[in-house]
């Protein structure tokens, strides 16, 4: 398969500043937690990868430790990139994580110094590339100091292995101190990625403030709940879905009557609005104003396609809003 990008790829994204930085971000970004690992068809990765950048997405979002197994979502990025998408580099956001459990013993997760940066190399190594424009140190680590694991980041940014910093899963509070490390050591924090959805609120209880006031970015991830937040598990747990997925991470047990009731009233709205459910999932997320990029997954070119239609609406009247609101009550 041989790939030239489209020529109408910026054309139709929307890109936006990520906090006080100079970066701008697609509305949309593409992650590749599943279904690029080396359990997956690769054939069927290349072709998300291709249409994502053909269609203006031009963040990929990777980890250390995704796959299965842990490290082929970035071999195949890496196999993509050498081939493919060389000699777009300068057009790409490509980003990657570590903190989850990587490899045996004390150094393999968590927040050490040592742990990042041996993680970063092996992680540039696997993706063919001498830099990642993103560096995240992937949950906070409550027993190495702050200043260790933000240290590590300025580290990673000032010997040219990643060009921003950034952090996820940090709690308010340990989000601010950490941009205040970040700030004085010369490299702030670019970007908080949390999970966020109409069905994992969390980030409105402090964290979209501190981020507001501190400058820095917001990448939602999961902003479909992993695929909850679309027509999917109206009527049951099809075979194709996470939930049916053994290496998935989506429980069915958290496929209720009552969440399936709230989901069915939700895709009626959606469909008032001209929108599938998981376009409006989108919108939502996307109309709060501390929110950079929405970050996606996809198990096929179909649902990218049908997910980034979201930029098509995202205005919501107050009615609107407020019956989601009473229907996620
Ligand atoms: N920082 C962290 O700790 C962290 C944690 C998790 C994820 N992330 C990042 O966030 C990215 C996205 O997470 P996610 O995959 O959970 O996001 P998501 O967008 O909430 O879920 C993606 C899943 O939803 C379903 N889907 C997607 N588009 C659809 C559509 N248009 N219609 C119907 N179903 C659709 C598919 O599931 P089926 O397979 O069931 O079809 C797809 O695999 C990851 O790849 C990763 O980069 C970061």
């Amino acid at each position: 398969m041989n790939y030239t990008p489209s020529s109408s790829r910026y054309d139709r994204m929307k890109y936006r500043r990520c906090g006080n930085s100079g970066l701008l971000l697609p509305a949309v970004s593409l992650g590749l937690w599943h279904n690029f690992g080396s359990v997956d068809d690769f054939d069927n990765a290349k072709k998300i990868l291709f249409k994502a950048f053909d269609r203006g997405i031009t963040h990929f979002d990777l980890a250390n430790n995704y796959g299965p197994l842990p490290g082929t979502a970035e071999k195949n990025f890496g196999k993509v990139m050498k081939k493919h998408f060389k000699a777009y580099r300068d057009e790409m956001i490509i980003s990657t994580k570590a903190g989850y459990l990587m490899w045996d013993g004390p150094y393999g997760e968590w927040g050490s110094r040592k742990n990042l940066l041996a993680s970063l190399d092996q992680s540039l190594k696997r993706m063919k590339l001498e830099y990642v424009d993103i560096f995240y140190s992937h949950r906070p680590d409550p027993n190495t100091p702050l200043e260790e694991t933000m240290g590590a980041l300025t580290h990673a940014v000032k010997q040219g292995k990643a060009l921003y910093a950034g952090i996820s899963n940090y709690n308010p509070e340990m989000t601010k101190r950490a941009s205040e490390i970040l700030r004085k050591s010369g490299t702030p924090c670019l970007i908080h990625q949390p999970r966020y959805s109409m069905l994992d609120r969390w980030v409105e209880n402090g964290l979209l403030n501190t981020l507001e006031k501190e400058g820095v970015g917001c990448i939602a991830f999961s902003p479909l709940a992993q695929g909850l937040l679309s027509n999917k598990y109206l009527k049951g747990i099809p075979e194709d879905s996470r939930a049916a997925t053994p290496h998935g991470f989506l429980q069915k047990s958290v496929i209720t009557k009552e969440l399936v009731n709230k989901l069915k009233k939700l895709n009626a709205l959606a469909l008032k609005r001209g929108q599938s459910l998981a376009q409006m999932a989108l919108s939502w997320v996307l109309v709060k104003p501390q929110v950079t990029s929405v970050l996606i997954g996809a198990r096929n070119v179909e649902q990218l396609e049908d997910s980034l239609k979201c930029m098509e609406n995202t205005e919501f009247t107050t009615e609107e809003l407020n019956k989601i609101e009473e229907i996620l009550k």
